[in-house]
């Protein structure tokens, strides 16, 4: 295989993937499409709408670290999109660092970017390299909106919402289920304090409804401003236009707390994902971008300093796609100046990505002083 792709697309044969691989090919950037299926990835890739010009090529490759270390020597950056990321993100970063590759993933759920840290994070430091997780809708929106607000200076707490709507995949919706199991956080006073569980709340929209909102697993933003000094509180709650869902999400933790947490590990992930197919059988189809909109709002407040930010998007698996695309294509050209694990918008700011999402038409954002 030629060493003239410098970006792997893993998990090509999937939804996201699919979305990258759309996005490299815009942006012009060589890539390997790869997974673990041949014959998926090519059905995959010939849904991707101008394919027939892309410069790419595909792989078959297992999910061991043998085999992605061999595939991933001599490339630049791997686009990680296979999920539940708890289940399957070691074995990935372990062969990114084996080959020098910097590693982006699409992952939300804190306890992954937490293992990943534990695991991969000193090791990612020494070896010059940078592991981005939530190079995502979720949460690379609200964390580039949030930024926003702390230009202001004498801003300490950030208060986010974020209103969406999207017809979740496969994975999606495992990673959903995924997620009831593992703990999670917000930022209280610089510490990060556990939830006790599944927390509702209300959000109003700026239409004037009021939705239900749950912690949704916290996101990533607690975990991204636990080591930024001028951040003392963070909180992150999720409203889907769809209602039924948050009481969904309440049923299982029941059940999870009551009969299933004492299954033992596969027995688990089997019930889980058996329940995963009753939300989402198959691959949904491609997003309409009339239809799968998201507001996502950062309330940022200090002693005597308040500033709102608004971010309108639309379609959180083309954003995804581009994310990861643009993500990839500057990671192949450049040195970046931050390793370690990394948020999005510290390794290429919040203001550049919003440009690149502004530029595709996908998201607009305003800032309003309060006070
Ligand atoms: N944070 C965000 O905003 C955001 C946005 C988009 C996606 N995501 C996350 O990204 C992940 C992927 O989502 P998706 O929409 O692409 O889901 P998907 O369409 O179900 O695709 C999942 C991909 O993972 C592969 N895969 C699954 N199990 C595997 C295993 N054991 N070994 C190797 N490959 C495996 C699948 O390969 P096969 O085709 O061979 O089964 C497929 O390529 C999910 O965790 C989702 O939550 C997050």
């Amino acid at each position: 295989m030629s060493t003239d792709y410098p970006v792997i697309v893993y998990g090509a044969s999937g939804y996201t993937g699919r979305l990258v691989a759309e996005h490299l090919r815009d942006l012009g950037t060589p890539f390997v499409a790869a997974g673990r299926d041949r014959k998926r990835i090519e059905e995959s890739l010939r849904l991707v709408p101008g394919i027939e010009n892309a410069r790419y090529e595909i792989a078959e490759v297992d999910h061991s670290v043998e085999a992605l270390t061999k595939l991933f020597t001599g490339r630049k950056v791997v686009c990680n999109t296979v999920g539940p990321f708890m289940r399957y993100n070691k074995e990935v970063a372990e062969a990114c660092l084996r080959t020098g590759v910097h590693y982006l993933d699409t992952t939300g759920e804190q306890s992954a970017i937490l293992q990943l840290d534990e695991h991969f994070g000193r090791d990612f430091v020494k070896a010059g390299l940078v592991m981005i997780p939530s190079m995502a809708y979720m949460y690379g929106m609200s964390e580039i909106g949030a930024r926003h607000c702390l230009e202001t200076p004498g801003v300490d707490s950030l208060r986010l919402h974020a209103i969406a709507n999207a017809v979740p995949t496969v994975a999606s919706a495992q990673t959903i289920l995924d997620a009831v199991r593992h703990p999670c956080y917000y930022l209280q006073d610089h510490e990060l304090v556990r939830y006790p569980g599944i927390e509702n709340g209300q959000v109003c929209t700026p239409s004037g409804e009021v939705l239900i909102t749950s912690n949704w697993g916290g996101s990533s933003n607690p975990i991204w401003f636990r080591r930024d000094g001028r951040v003392r509180n963070c909180k992150m709650d999720v409203a889907i236009w769809n209602q039924e869902l948050y009481k969904k999400e309440l049923a299982l933790e029941r059940a999870y707390k009551v009969q299933l947490q004492w299954l033992p590990e596969d027995q688990l992930v089997q019930v889980l994902d058996h329940m995963a197919k009753n939300i989402t059988p198959g691959t949904p189809p491609r997003e309409a971008r009339q239809v799968h909109r998201a507001i996502d709002t950062c309330l940022a407040t200090g002693n005597t300093v308040s500033v709102k930010s608004t971010i309108f998007s639309t379609g959180g698996y083309f954003t995804t796609g581009l994310l990861q695309a643009y993500a990839a294509r500057r990671l192949s050209l450049e040195t970046p100046r931050v390793t370690g694990l990394r948020s999005p918008s510290e390794v290429f700011g919040h203001r550049e990505l919003m440009g690149a999402l502004e530029s595709y038409g996908y998201a607009s954002i305003k800032v309003e002083r309060v006070v």
